[in-house]
């Protein structure tokens, strides 16, 4: 019997990249420097190194551009198949539209199959495969059983770091329903060193409305069925755990100055929250929802009001939010056109490719929030709240050479059919933006340069949390 062909995948790497002349950024500092890379690694960050005495070095010239970690988008849901279909990115297209946008690391998400985390997990693992980019994953928690300590012992072994639980969906049977069982999770999570990452809307409160909702299901209406009052109410439910327990938690996409409030009375009770928000509750608001569009800005939760965008902005800008990540799961217009029918729409967007060039406008224009800052929110913030750094999200010697060469000055006008998600569309079209990528380095490998995509499908590495 003929042996099945292996998958060939080529490492272009060259010997020694010298990037001269760039304003470094990381977190806490930013300096004109030069970085050198061997193989796959920073090896030096100093001024003014010498080509000359190196072998086979190629030099890029980075005057005038910024020189960043790698970003890591934290909540990603590529190539998912959910609701009778499928995501428009496929895993290789996800990395393409990520180098696009800078983005090295992705944090994506295995599904609980009720039966094994351990071969959910290793399921997922192996259909991303195909990545292009480096990946980690967040194990999906969706129902308690009485050895579930040990299955979570078990992907913790194998490098997940966080856990993800929902406080909804029971109609498709996400929802760990009785708090006692929750809270057993939660004390086996904070047992084995495991994050807990919650998306909080209160299934009660929208079965509720659902219950007596007498209007009709446009996509205007969505809000009002999801209302933040469900998210707040959520990250109450959750927090008086996480306080009992004294132990941390992660609230993915906050999404509401309701939600908001919450979290700053909890965290005045000493509970230790992590906040993420994404660059649509930062940037977009409910009247996207309005017109034949409309369908194309459904998600959950949904987009909020004016008040709510400017909240979380302020909250990015005092610190109070530690991470920004996309929540990207694409669908293609035609997918999202299908119905104008919230039960029934697709929910999700895309959003990798433009997240950086967003926060760099913000804080631009009226954020006042530094690269730094910036670096912070979409790169080292989140490697080190999953375990991932130094290896990632960091400009050190020893950091695994994920690069991106940002040009800061670029402005540049959104149009989603020229982006590079399947989608074919942006929920950010015709916005005009300041800050391009121009180059995008994977462990010292260039994987897009001059708008160009030279990534290897299959070349992302999996990537586990805590150095396991
Ligand atoms: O509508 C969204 N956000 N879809 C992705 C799944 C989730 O709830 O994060
Ligand atoms: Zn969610
Ligand atoms: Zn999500």
């Amino acid at each position: 019997m003929l042996a099945s062909p292996k998958p060939r995948v080529y490492h272009l790497y060259m010997a020694k990249i010298l990037i001269k002349d760039g304003l470094l950024v990381d977190t806490e500092w930013a300096r004109h420097q030069d970085l050198l890379i061997d193989g796959s690694k920073i090896v030096r960050i100093a001024s003014d190194i010498d080509e000359a005495g190196l072998e086979e070095v190629t030099v890029i010239n980075a005057d005038g551009l910024c020189v960043l970690p790698g970003l890591i988008d934290a909540h990603t849901h590529y190539h998912l198949v959910s609701r009778g279909t499928v995501t428009a990115d496929s895993f290789a297209e996800a990395s393409r539209l990520a180098a696009f946008g800078g983005v090295t690391t992705v944090v994506d998400f295995a599904d609980d199959d009720k039966v094994s985390l351990s071969s959910s997990f290793e399921k997922r693992r192996g259909e991303m495969r195909p990545m292009g980019i480096d990946y980690a994953l967040h194990m999906g928690v969706y129902a308690y059983r009485e050895d579930i300590e040990k299955e979570l012992e078990e992907v913790k072994a194998k490098g997940i770091g966080a856990i993800k639980i929902f406080t909804t969906y029971r109609n498709v049977g996400y929802l760990i329903e009785k708090r006692e069982e929750l809270k057993k999770v939660f004390a086996s999570c904070k047992k084995l060193d495991l994050m807990v990452c919650v998306h909080c809307e209160d299934n009660d409160v929208i079965e509720d409305i659902d219950k007596k909702w007498k209007g009709t299901y446009l996509p205007k209406d969505h809000p009002d069925m999801r209302p933040a009052k469900a998210e707040a109410e959520a990250i109450r439910y959750v927090g008086s755990i996480a306080k009992e327990l004294d132990m941390p938690v992660y609230i993915v996409h906050l999404s509401s100055k309701e939600g908001l409030e919450v979290v700053r009375k909890l965290r005045n009770d000493g509970v230790h929250l992590i906040v993420e928000t994404t660059p649509h509750y930062l940037f977009l608001s409910r009247e996207k929802l309005e017109g034949p569009d409309g369908p194309l800005y459904v998600m959950t939760p949904p987009l909020r009001t004016k008040e709510d965008n400017e909240a979380l902005q302020e909250a990015v800008v005092n610190g109070e939010v530690q991470v920004v990540a996309t929540d990207h799961c694409a669908f293609t217009r035609k997918q999202k056109l299908e119905s104008n029918d919230v039960r029934t729409i697709y929910p999700g967007i895309p959003g990798t490719e433009e997240m950086l060039p967003l926060l760099h406008t913000f804080g631009l224009t009226q954020g006042h929030l530094s690269l730094s800052q910036i670096v912070n929110l979409l790169s080292t913030g989140p490697a080190k709240i999953f375990g991932l750094y130094p290896k990632k999200g960091s400009l050190a010697e020893g950091s695994d050479a994920d690069i991106v060469l940002f040009d800061p000055d670029w402005s540049w006008t959104v149009e989603g059919e020229k982006l590079h998600s399947a989608s074919g569309y942006s929920c950010y079209e015709g916005m005009t933006l300041t800050g391009r990528v121009v180059m995008t380095l994977l462990r010292g490998r260039i994987v897009m340069g001059d708008g160009i995509y030279l990534g290897l499908e299959g070349d992302g590495q999996y990537v586990k949390s805590r150095g396991q």
